[in-house]
């Protein structure tokens, strides 16, 4: 179906297949809601500070639009803005080639919403330049989509933000960008997403399924336009994902931690979620150039040489001579020779100290974590999504609910990289994480790095040294690398 009086630009199409299945007939005034109007924004100027201290004046359009979806479920959420810098220092910019940074404000895999803000978000956590303002201060378009999460829920006690909700939503933003390709400043085809933490596997969930059928029913129903909703490249900082797996995950990392509390988690349940990992690691069969497959056994090696003794290595290395030193006396399990760091896994883990979560840490056995809501359906708020929580409570003969093992895939970027690879995936991946950060398992990034390592992806992996959860400690790099793997040349315009 295509559009009218939109001649000089590509018709925009809708998914029709599960509507003409319903007999519901798409009215052309439902479509024309999904056309990006270039002429509506304000213009407005503000101050940006890059991550070198240079304060920019930027001159920005900014652009609200009311909904991505031909037929939102809430609007309040389903809606995204749209900043195009048009002159920065003073000097003319012209954005309608330049790459599209797509920044999700998703945590907690709760519910987002852009619908009042009056301009980009330019602070970014711990009150710093935000991601989006970087970005628009180097000349990029920058989308901020809101999406639905897990903890709306409508008059009829009807939980309408839980899985796959918020990717669905994100997806359909993609679509929305790509449908009204030439029509919304910025080169469409070049879109980066990014994300922290559930934003961050949501993010590599858009990078890892780029078109994947499996997402089109949920797409027809909110009346996603009919375009790609593939993304060039993810950023992704500390993803939580491959929940299935997470708290398997977890206690091979942090089994031997304690507790904040001093207390040590049930070893019972410690060891027989330990030993799940062993068999998933089995079953991934990931390969790394110089460790052969990885498996329980030598996992902790390679992530320990792979990712973390260079972590530490760099972050050592950028100290002046007395800070390290004292760093290192302070610090005697690390062995500094030759410009590097090393260290024991065991040494490591006693370092970082107490873990965050409890054991089962994802599939509470008492429903109580943001994961069990997140697949909560109709009017049950939270659900088991591993057998073994499931069954602890409900006994061995117990089945998780039918609609599980789908909805898991939907939000799990492994699927599309394993499973089933995905040829419509991104190519180019900035992946970061704190070694800190016990939110989830810190074989989770590098699992998820390997993979599309192995795939033959770009990617580029850090671990930053002692930082926690949510940590950027190079912003200004990923801006620079979106100018590289998206071949903008800079100062363009
Ligand atoms: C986030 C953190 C978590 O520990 C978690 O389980 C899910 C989401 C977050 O910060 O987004």
């Amino acid at each position: 179906m295509g559009l009218t009086g939109a001649a000089a630009v590509p018709a925009v199409g809708f998914a029709t297949g599960a509507r003409a299945a319903t007999g519901s007939v798409r009215k052309a005034a439902t479509d024309s809601a999904l056309v990006f109007d270039p002429s509506a924004y304000t213009e407005q100027t503000i101050a940006i500070t890059d991550t070198t201290g240079t304060v920019h004046s930027v001159t920005y359009r900014f652009h609200k639009v009311a909904s991505y979806v031909a037929d939102p479920v809430d609007a309040a959420y389903q809606s995204l803005n749209v900043s195009v810098p048009v002159a920065i220092d003073g000097a003319a910019v012209d954005a309608s080639d330049a790459p599209v940074l797509l920044a999700n404000a998703v945590g907690g895999y709760m519910p987002s919403s852009v619908a009042n803000a009056t301009g980009i978000s330019a602070s970014g956590m711990g009150g710093g330049t935000s991601r989006q303002a970087l970005a628009l201060a180097a000349g990029y378009v920058v989308v901020e989509p809101g999406a639905r999460g897990r903890t709306l829920v409508d008059a009829n006690g009807t939980y309408y933000g839980t899985a796959p909700a918020a990717i669905v939503d994100l997806k359909a933003a993609v679509r929305y960008l790509k449908a009204n390709k030439g029509r919304v400043p910025g080169n469409v085809d070049r879109i980066v997403s990014s994300g922290v933490s559930a934003g961050g596997a949501l993010s590599a969930l858009l990078g890892a399924s780029g078109d994947s059928p499996l997402y089109h029913p949920y797409l027809e129903e909110i009346g996603a336009a009919d375009a790609s909703d593939a993304v060039f490249a993810s950023g992704d900082w500390c993803p939580i994902t491959d929940l299935e797996h997470a708290d398997a995950a977890y206690e091979w990392n942090w089994g031997t931690n304690p507790l904040a509390s001093g207390a040590s988690v049930d070893p019972a349940i410690s060891a027989d979620l330990k030993a799940q990992y062993t068999e998933y690691l089995a079953a991934l069969k990931l390969r790394a150039r110089g460790y052969g497959t990885l498996t329980a056994r030598n996992l902790d090696t390679y992530i320990l040489e792979t990712f973390l003794q260079p972590s530490a290595t760099r972050y050592l290395a950028a100290l002046p001579d007395a800070a390290r030193a004292a760093y290192l006396a302070a610090h005697p399990f690390i062995t500094w020779s030759a410009g590097k760091a090393t260290f024991t896994w065991a040494d490591f883990l006693t370092h970082v100290g107490a873990r965050k979560k409890n054991a089962p840490s994802f599939d509470a056995f008492d429903l109580s974590t943001p994961e069990c809501n997140l697949f909560g359906t109709g009017t049950t708020r939270a659900r088991h999504f591993t057998l073994y929580s499931l069954r602890h409570g409900a006994g061995d003969s117990a089945r998780l609910d039918a609609d599980i093992p789908a909805r898991l895939h939907l939000m799990n970027p492994m699927h599309h990289l394993v499973d089933k690879v995905n040829p419509h995936r991104a190519r180019h991946w900035w992946i970061r994480v704190g070694t800190k950060d016990s939110d989830t398992s810190l074989s989770v990034v590098a699992n998820l790095a390997t993979r599309l390592t192995e795939l033959g992806d770009d990617v580029d992996t850090s671990y930053y040294w002692d930082a926690g959860h949510g940590a950027d400690q190079d912003p200004g790099a990923f801006i620079t690398w979106i100018g590289k793997v998206t071949g903008h040349r800079a100062g363009r315009g």
